[in-house]
């Protein structure tokens, strides 16, 4: 099988390979390990796996680039599981590209499927993603393999996310949390409340909102700051939530609630290294916004949940139900949501559940 682990540069996907290797020789101690890195010497991948605590008798480190080399390895080695690290920088010589390009990386990726297939290996290989998301050739590789995992998370920050963007052996609907720690990946458990700021409590500008990651609710915070610019051309900064859907819910607000907010310096930012990419935090962006420009708190305990449309109206969001059950479990007593919603779920649980039609009507039922 082939599974590709995608990710920014620095992210921690040799890490999280090194960690899975010392997985599988605790669990398969007499199967045969290959790491193939084309990107560190021998030496430090030999320190870092010492440094991880992988220890096995069959478990090998190559440092090398060229695939004509590396098959040669193999046929000797016969390993059972193989890591290549990274597919950028494996080189074919039956290709006159440069290393990384879409012919040598589509060339690297088919030889080693064969062989991987003909030869029953289990072999992870890494691509680097850049800044817009792309393995280079981009779409390239996500059919070339069974399985595609993108590791995710603010490089400084400390928390990733593994998602699953496809899987021939089962759901992609699950992901998996971890926290880069000095001596490597610790798996969160446990994590519905994890992305909340420490300091929970009031301030201006700050919103909860409930979203599902794979078959998980998370709760995550939003904080918005929102500052009078004299100059007019607003500045705007968005960690988490796209630019274009940053401008979008800005200009329903100006729009709807005939405030000029987007005369204001806007930044917005998910707490603890999330993206937020489905719809159902609209509703909540909109009301972190709102509160920062009003300076004014928003009611404790209250989670928004809704997709806002471009004629401000306010619509239902998807696994609501799921939501309410775990926000019940959770201690959260308020929640806002469209008003279909709110006539669907009003008596289901112990939640005090407001309806809201249209977004400009936010203002009497948050503050
Ligand atoms: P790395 O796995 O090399 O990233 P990638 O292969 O995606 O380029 O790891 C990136 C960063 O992780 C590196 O800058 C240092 C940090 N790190 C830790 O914080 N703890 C650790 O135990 C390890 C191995 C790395
Ligand atoms: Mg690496």
């Amino acid at each position: 099988s082939l599974t590709l682990l995608g990710g920014e540069p620095g992210i921690g996907k040799s890490t999280l390979l090194m960690e899975t290797c010392k997985a599988l020789v605790e669990k398969y101690p007499a199967d045969l390990i290959l790491y193939i890195s084309g990107e560190e010497s021998g030496a430090q991948v030999a320190a870092r796996a010492k440094r991880l605590g992988v220890k096995g008798q069959n478990f090998f480190i190559l440092s090398e680039t060229s695939l004509q080399s590396i098959l040669q390895h193999l046929n000797k080695l016969k390993p059972k599981f193989l890591v290549l690290d990274s597919i950028q920088t494996t080189t074919s010589t039956d290709v006159p590209s440069a290393a990384g390009s879409v012919a040598q990386v589509r060339e690297v990726t088919y030889e080693i499927m064969n062989y991987s297939k003909a030869n029953n290996i289990s072999t992870f290989i890494v691509g680097h993603v850049n800044k817009e998301g792309g393995i280079a050739g981009p779409k390239l590789l996500e059919h070339m393999v069974d399985t595609v995992v993108y590791f995710e998370g603010e490089k400084l920050g400390e928390n990733r996310l593994l998602r699953a963007i496809k899987n021939r052996f089962g759901s992609c609907n699950e992901v998996g949390i971890f926290r880069m720690c000095e001596n490597g990946l610790r798996e969160v458990k446990n994590f519905e409340k994890y992305f909340l700021q420490d300091s929970q409590g009031k301030g201006y500008g700050r919103s909860l909102t409930c979203i599902w990651e794979g078959t998980r609710p998370l709760l995550v915070e939003i904080q918005a700051l929102v500052v009078e610019n004299k100059f007019g051309n607003g500045r705007r900064v968005a960690q988490g939530i796209s630019l274009n859907r940053l401008a979008l819910l800005i200009a329903v607000i100006d729009k709807y609630f005939e405030i000029p907010l987007s005369y204001n310096d806007i930044y917005i930012n998910v707490v603890g290294g999330v993206s937020l990419t489905g719809r159902e935090s609209d509703l909540a962006i909109i009301a972190a916004l709102l509160s920062s420009y009003k300076q004014k708190n928003i009611m404790e305990n209250t989670v928004l949940m809704g997709e806002v449309g471009l004629s401000g109206e306010i619509r239902r969001v998807a696994s609501l139900n799921e939501s309410l059950k775990e926000l019940q479990l959770l201690g959260y007593n308020r929640v806002v949501c469209s008003e279909k919603s709110a006539n669907e779920y009003s008596s289901s649980y112990g939640i005090e559940i407001t309806d809201i039609k249209m977004a400009n009507a936010l203002e009497t039922k948050i503050f």
